[in-house]
């Protein structure tokens, strides 16, 4: 009996050729934008130990709380599939000394990510970020130059619509200060809380911003903010990274209740968002984790970056299609008993370097010709009695010739 169908598990996508096809012009586009300002490509497995995150995301972060797949690798180590690309970059630049490099050192990278929340537009389980991170650098320049960099690949690969958030959170200092000024804001107006925020004050009184409870909103609207607060040196920094922007002609919106679903932040914030996309809107985003390196167990390490989703600019782009790839040659055969000099005919041009295909449904040699033309094909060779024709499929045009001079016809590529 025949059993039931299985399907792809919820959150997660099957790429087919078409879909793959759009993709590596986001790979092209990505590195094009980042390797002539010096990011080199850098990949870490798509699993970790689970303490990586717990440490370098936030324990009391979403992300950490309720979205990790997390699991026994079966020895009694618990680990867990990646759901961002920063920690793991930290871990790697310790695990491999790469504070002995001429700093910043500065990566890209491009794989899946894993994180268990509610399916819908735009947001999925398991997705792909393509990333960037320069570890080793304090410098506000770093900062600006990351975020015109993910402009740049933003405007590269046609994202619509697009808006740029920007903000500070100060040092970890400052922003601790900050939250009990916020918690204490929090608990004067427990009764018009949601649930949900209520229970995270103590926790993560920041999140309060994110929610859309009206009640909530309301009480945040006075909420004093961490932007009015900035110690000198983090105004400092902020007003340096916007003037270089301001130089840059990359426009942007000071946003103070921009905060990011993860802890390692600290001082310049990012977001971009497309006005393309439904609830899902931020494309992508990023900051200053200035405490991750010597949180995982390094020496003080500033550092700085952005990840951007792949689904969300491909459906924020309104998906170009995706040209087909012509072939040079297809080989078809007027006769049965040809298929087998076909079949040599297809691979001696291959491994002459050309594009080549063989008839290989047993098609009428009307719509073997047909098949050529679908697949665009340059050329085609069918096989007969009195040799190859060789046809020209733009102009129509054929020549007969011997089958073993069809190859170096096609490479000469003249007109028939
Ligand atoms: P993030 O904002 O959590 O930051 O994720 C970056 C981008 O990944 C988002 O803007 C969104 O486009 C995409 N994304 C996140 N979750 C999903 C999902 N469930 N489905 C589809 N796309 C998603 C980070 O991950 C930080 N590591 C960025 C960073 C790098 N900060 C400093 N360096």
């Amino acid at each position: 009996m025949a059993g039931e169908r299985i399907q792809v598990p919820r959150g997660t996508f099957d790429l087919l050729p078409d879909d793959l096809a759009q993709r590596e012009q986001v790979e092209q586009a990505a590195r094009r934008v980042l390797e002539p300002a010096g990011y080199r490509r850098l990949e870490t497995p798509t699993f970790e130990a689970t303490e990586l995150f717990a440490r370098g995301v936030g324990a009391s972060t979403d992300i950490v709380q309720k979205e990790m797949y997390t699991f026994d690798d079966g020895g009694g180590r618990s680990v867990t599939l990646r759901p961002e690309g920063t920690a793991p970059v930290c871990r790697a630049y310790l695990e491999h000394g790469m504070h002995r490099l001429a700093q910043p050192v500065k990566v890209w990278y491009l794989g899946r990510f894993y994180r268990h929340e509610a399916p819908q537009a735009g947001r999925y389980r398991e997705f792909w970020q393509v990333g960037a991170e320069a570890v080793g650098s304090a410098d506000p320049a770093v900062d600006a130059e990351l975020i015109v960099l993910l402009a740049d690949l933003l405007e590269e690969l046609q994202v619509r619509d697009v808006v740029l958030s920007l903000s500070s959170l100060g040092s970890p200092d400052a922003r601790s200060v900050y939250r009990e000024r916020l918690a204490a804001h929090l608990r004067a107006n427990e009764g018009r809380l949601s649930g949900e925020v209520r229970e995270r004050i103590d926790l993560n009184p920041l999140r309060a911003f994110d929610s859309d409870h009206p009640g909530t909103q309301e009480v945040m609207r006075d909420a004093p903010m961490l932007l009015d607060g900035l110690d000198d040196a983090d105004a400092e920094h902020f007003a340096r990274v916007r003037g270089l922007l301001d130089d840059a002609g990359v426009a942007y919106r000071v946003d103070p209740t921009l905060v990011r679903g993860l802890d390692y932040y600290a001082r310049t914030v990012f977001e971009f968002s497309s006005g393309a996309l439904g609830a899902q809107s931020g494309v992508g985003g990023g900051g200053r984790y200035d405490g991750l390196v010597e949180q995982l167990g390094g020496d003080p390490t500033p550092g700085c970056g952005w990840a951007a989703g792949v689904e969300r600019m491909l459906l924020a782009a309104g998906g170009r299609p995706v040209p087909a790839l012509p072939i040079d040659l297809f080989v078809a055969y007027a006769k049965e008993d040809m298929r087998p000099e076909a079949f040599r005919l297809a691979a001696q041009a291959r491994r002459s370097g050309l594009s080549a295909q063989l008839e290989l449904a047993g098609r009428s040699l009307k719509g073997q010709l047909k098949q050529a033309g679908r697949l665009h094909a340059r050329w085609a060779a069918i096989l007969g009695d009195e040799g190859a024709s060789l046809r020209d499929m733009e102009s129509g045009d054929q020549r007969v010739m011997a089958p073993g001079d069809v190859v170096a016809a096609v490479q000469r590529g003249e007109r028939l």
